[in-house]
């Protein structure tokens, strides 16, 4: 199951410290995805100061590492301690019962001028509609809203590590366990055991996220 990671990596409690080494990760990780690069187009780049995105992106961060019913989880350089190299964001049963998790109540307030705002609507419109129709109102499961590694850390076993707590929790609860993967999440998942149960088109078909879900071992 997964690789064994080959150096001596830790994985430690993240909490609201951890939120711009987050944002540099998630910059690093995710800033050429085709669905964040319509979300903040680079057309739109220069509406908004450097500084001031990253200190709003550090903000909203620092909200979902705070936020009650989250549990995050980091790596970091073993011989660089302030680098975040992996990170693992985990919702609790019943998360997305409370409307107030909606991430765009979630006072991710003052979003900066450089959000394409209806790309990020759209977004959040198609897995609005696919978790619908997979939850149908039962709240009752594990969530991992995000996953990922740097890539110059990959392939190295650090995302078979940082997944081994969540999927512990689920387990023990005799919960399922759901996340949206994106293309290469999906080729990842399937080494602990998840199947896809969804395809969603998201950004006019630009990209796909794929629903999964890891049933516990006693429901199978
Ligand atoms: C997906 C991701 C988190 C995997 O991290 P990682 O630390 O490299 O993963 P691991 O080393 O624990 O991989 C375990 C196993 O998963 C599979 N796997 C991981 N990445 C893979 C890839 N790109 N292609 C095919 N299989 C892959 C392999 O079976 C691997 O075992 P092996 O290396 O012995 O062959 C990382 O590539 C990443 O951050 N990608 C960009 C962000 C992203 O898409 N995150 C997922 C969001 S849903």
């Amino acid at each position: 199951m997964g690789s064994v990671a080959r150096k001596d990596y830790k994985v430690e409690p993240a909490g609201a410290e951890a939120a711009e080494g987050m944002g540099i990760l998630g910059r690093r990780t995710f800033g050429n995805d085709p669905m964040q690069r319509r979300i903040f187009p680079k057309d739109r780049e220069h509406l908004t100061p450097r500084d001031e995105f990253k200190a709003w992106r550090t903000r909203s961060l620092g909200k979902r590492l705070m936020k009650e019913g989250n549990v995050t989880f980091k790596v970091v350089d073993p011989s660089d301690s302030t680098r975040i190299i992996g990170m693992a964001q985990w919702s609790r049963p019943y998360f997305f019962a409370n409307p107030e998790n909606d991430k765009r109540a979630a006072g991710e307030d003052e979003t900066p001028a450089c959000v394409d705002l209806e790309a990020r609507n759209q977004l959040m419109e198609a897995l609005d509609g696919a978790r619908k129709e997979t939850w149908r109102d039962d709240w009752n499961f594990w969530y991992l809203g995000t996953l990922a590694v740097d890539e110059d850390y990959r392939r190295q076993g650090i995302a078979t590590l940082l997944m081994e707590w969540g999927i512990q929790q689920a387990e023990k609860d005799g919960l399922p366990l759901y996340l949206e993967a994106t293309p290469m999440g999906a080729l990842f998942y399937p080494s602990l055991g998840f199947e896809a149960i969804k395809v969603i088109p998201v950004m006019d078909g630009a990209c796909d996220l794929t629903l999964m879900i890891k049933y516990p071992k006693k429901c199978e």
